[in-house]
């Protein structure tokens, strides 16, 4: 037997022939309706047998327990270098709030020193039958290597995709490497290319572009960019880093725009809309796809077998391995975050097990034992992670603070990068509205500027930044990074002009122009979703700042920052000029480049490359991929030779009604209000529901979407159900202002134990003994069954026994440890009325 490595990666022509992957295991028939022949079929691609031996070879010496701990992926914050002696997973990650030391804000060379100790460990734990297993390191530099303290920080992908320029992307994408390398990480989890449909969803921001063509265009470049260009000697050679492509499919298409929600599409329009950045991106060389938390006509991706395995990997000739995400596995029915044989069997390589690792496991070391896992498929899983690992040259490169690319740390933030990042924000701004050639600006003149968001790097660089939402950074947390303001200080100076910061626009002399940066504050996944798209819809005081200058006689620019698209057009009609400036990342002088007259003049290329909405819901797309509900299209963007004056825009958001949740409403129509979600748990886990049905992971509570509302049925054992936001809310106002949960319900079937209901907070028991949950039996046990009824219980009665509501985590919980069933069609925070019920349920 002989260990020969493949001698240079060059040699390792990426993805290999259908030929020589193991055949998918045992497939269950894909359903009839479907039409795998009409999804492109893979181009021969050329193999490299040298390889393929490599990884036969180890297969053959590897036992059991190494090959099911390759197919785990444990997070860094859950896991240490010693435990790889026992359990030798073949990856770790970085999630989003993890760092060395668990802190966000640590130097780079604590994260070098982090990769190579894990390398080392994951070399040490070997079997001495065959060559020690590298392990690969994951992260989410999503827009360049933004969890590192001084990385360069590109704009988002919504920006980006106003650029229209794929020779950027792939630059971004070689530049990011470069830094994502000094920190001796192998794999950055990008790019996203999703085809972002309603742009209600949160992570919109990740996505390119609503157009299936440019996100393709850019789904080749960035993975071009990280990697290397394929089958040229640059592939995965120094500098370089793997690229995985997510979600995996139809992450964009979500109802909604419900984040790890159900894209509810026929299949052409799956193919045709959301699959195109994969084949793209399969086509440039991209080695690793992660599986997405929604799912297809109700069914979760990671337990689909038709997508991931016999469409992916079958017919899109996908050679490499398929991540999954974040304990998505938890989503299937009958699997909880511990345990899942069905995401194995549908195609999942390797499982992302951040906190759940050690118990996955064991439990799918005993399941393959058991037979309910067959050895073949644990073979082909392997075999892809193996033969990833060895076409990115992993067994050849030494430990990473060996390699040639790492602990430079004059790359992170280096000028040529910060420039490279300039060019892309002056790319990306679309300039929406320019009335009487307001811009470009003097910068001779005196500028006024105004804005919460003028001189805050955090806000411009949005979620994903240093930590998952990104929503604690203040500007020292971004060394040689520059604020919008900054930008606008500099470009002034520099031509004897000045510039001065006032967040609220006060000025005791009138300037000559004034420049309002505002808009989104960071976010990340879900926290993001809306429901709808109205700007700041509880709090107008950047419009009124746009108002009061105009007032004044200012002539005033809007510097919009947003994730996406949104309806701003009262905002619009208060400015002289608009520009939407998307997430711009750490640069902020991209944006004076483009407003200042001056020597480098640049004007505005940048193209709108999402529908921006006619009113506050998104622009919706028929079937044949017409758009409706549009006020400026794709495409469109003024630059300095139009000239003349925009009309006025309407000024109500003219939300269709039944659109429109109640204020106050957390659970309306069917849904759970942005951004609150729906769990559903008992003593084994709980877990997010979002699909029409969902036990809880023991099974002791489920709930059903019905027609008239969410059917719970108790099983007769402890479990609840929960709506819950990572954000935790002060409801002490509403509480002194006699606020009242509201819930609209029918008994289906009467409690036989006591049911509780109430609010949870960060802290479980809100500071108390009893927590802010109440009993509520005697109420249901009375209440008719089959007829529909409200309860309101003012907030008040929640705090009598002492709990305090500084840090509600969860509005509204409910839990029972007998048999019960009701059905709720609304739960509300509301100012009651004189209908309804003022005492606390314990009195009644
Ligand atoms: C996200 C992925 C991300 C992963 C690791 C998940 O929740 O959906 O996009 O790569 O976490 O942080
Ligand atoms: C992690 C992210 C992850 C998210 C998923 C966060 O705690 O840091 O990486 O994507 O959870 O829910």
């Amino acid at each position: 037997m002989s260990f020969s490595r493949p001698l240079t990666v060059v040699a390792v022509l990426c993805v290999l022939s259908p030929a020589v992957a193991s055949p998918p295991v045992s497939a269950p028939t894909p359903p009839a309706s479907v039409h795998p022949e009409l999804w492109p079929a893979a181009a021969p691609k050329a193999t490299d047998p040298a390889s393929e031996a490599f990884v036969d070879q180890l297969l053959l010496h590897m036992s059991l327990e190494e090959k099911i701990g390759q197919m785990i992926q444990a997070d860094i914050a859950a896991i240490s270098p010693a435990d790889l002696r026992t359990y030798k997973l073949g990856s770790i990650l970085a999630g989003g709030n993890a760092a060395p030391g668990d802190n966000v804000r640590t130097t780079p060379q604590a994260w070098l020193d982090l990769t190579d100790e894990f390398y080392r460990a994951s070399l040490a734990a070997t079997n001495e039958a065959h060559p020690p297993i590298p392990i690969l390191f994951g992260i989410d530099a999503v827009h360049g290597h933004a969890k590192v303290i001084g990385a360069t920080i590109y704009p988002h992908n919504t920006g980006l995709g106003s650029a229209h320029d794929p020779e950027l992307i792939r630059r971004i994408g070689e530049a990011t490497a470069q830094e994502i390398a000094t920190t001796g990480i192998d794999w950055t989890f990008a790019p996203t290319v999703a085809v972002a449909r309603d742009v209600r969803w949160g992570r919109s921001f990740e996505s390119y572009s609503e157009s299936p063509g440019l996100v393709a265009e850019y789904a080749a470049a960035m993975v071009t960019g990280l990697q290397g260009p394929r089958g040229t000697p640059q592939f995965m050679s120094p500098g370089h880093t793997l690229s995985s492509v997510k979600h995996y499919l139809g992450d964009g298409g979500v109802v909604g725009g419900r984040d790890q929600g159900d894209t509810i599409l026929p299949e052409s329009e799956l193919r045709e809309v959301h699959s195109t950045g994969y084949t793209a991106a399969i086509d440039a060389g991209v080695l690793i796809v992660m599986a997405s938390f929604n799912s297809w006509n109700g069914i979760k991706l990671h337990a689909n077998h038709y997508l991931l395995t016999d469409i992916l990997k079958g017919r899109l000739g996908f050679n490499g391995f398929v991540v999954g995400d974040w304990n998505a596995q938890e989503q299937i029915p009958g699997c909880t975050k511990y345990r899942c044989a069905a995401a194995i069997l549908a195609g999942i390589d390797m499982l992302m097990a951040p906190d759940s690792w050690r118990q996955l496991y064991k439990n799918t070391l005993a399941q393959v034992r058991s037979g309910e896992i067959p050895e073949s498929r644990i073979d082909d899983a392997v075999r892809r992670i193996l033969r990833v690992k060895t076409i990115a040259g992993m067994f050849e490169r030494p430990a990473p603070k060996q390699r040639s690319d790492a602990g430079d740390f004059a790359q992170l933030g280096s000028a040529a990068h910060r420039a490279l990042a300039r060019e892309a924000v002056r790319k990306s701004l679309v300039l929406l509205k320019n009335d009487h050639g307001t811009l470009p600006l003097n910068p001779h003149a005196t500028i006024l500027v105004a804005g919460d968001a003028a001189d805050s790097i955090g806000w411009q660089t949005g979620g994903w930044t240093i930590d998952w939402q990104g929503d604690h950074n203040s500007n020292a947390d971004f060394p040689g990074a520059t604020s919008i303001f900054r930008g606008i200080q500099a470009a002034v100076a520099a031509a004897g002009g000045s510039a001065v910061l006032s967040k609220n626009g006060q000025f005791a002399q009138k300037p000559d122009a004034a420049v309002v940066v505002f808009g989104e504050e960071p976010y990340a996944e879900f926290e993001g979703d809306r429901e709808n798209l109205e700007f700041s819809p509880n709090d107008k005081h950047d419009l009124e700042l746009l108002r009061r200058l105009r007032i004044a006689g200012v002539p005033t620019v809007a510097i919009f920052l947003s994730g996406r698209p949104m309806w701003v057009n009262p905002e619009i009609n208060a400015s002289d000029a608009f520009v939407a400036a998307w997430l711009p990342g750490s640069e902020g002088e991209g944006v004076a480049d483009v407003l200042f007259r001056g020597r480098e003049h640049y004007d505005f290329t940048g193209r709108l490359a999402f529908s921006w909405p006619l009113t506050a819901m998104p622009a919706r797309f028929d079937a044949a991929g017409k758009v409706s509900g549009v006020l400026f299209a794709r495409g469109s963007g003024l630059d300095y030779r139009a000239a003349g004056v925009s009309p006025r825009l309407p000024e109500n958001a003219r939300i269709p009604p039944d659109w429109d949740a109640p204020p106050g409403s957390l659970y309306y129509a069917r849904h759970v209000t942005a951004p609150w979600s729906i769990f559903v748990a008992d003593e084994v886990a709980e877990v997010h529901l979002t699909t029409i049905r969902q036990a809880s992971p023991g099974g002791a509570v489920v709930v059903a979407s019905q027609p008239d509302g969410s059917a719970i049925q108790w099983a007769g054992t402890r479990s609840g159900v929960f709506m819950i936001s990572g954000r935790a809310s002060d409801m002490r106002p509403q509480t002194a202002r006699g606020v009242a949960l509201r819930v609209r319900y029918r008994i289906d079937r009467i409690p036989e134990r006591t049911v509780k209901m109430g609010l949870r907070c960060a802290e479980p028991l809100c500071g108390t003994r009893e927590g802010a949950m109440l009993e509520v039996t005697k109420v249901f046990k009375s209440a008719r069954p089959g007829i529909w009824q409200s309860l309101s219980i003012p907030l008040s009665c929640f705090t009598a026994g002492g709990a305090d509501l500084s840090q509600v985590a969860q509005p509204f919980a409910i839990e029972t440890s007998g048999h019960f069933a009701l059905t709720i069609s609304e739960v509300s925070l509301i100012q009651p009325t004189l209908g309804d019920s003022h005492t606390c349920p314990g009195t009644i």
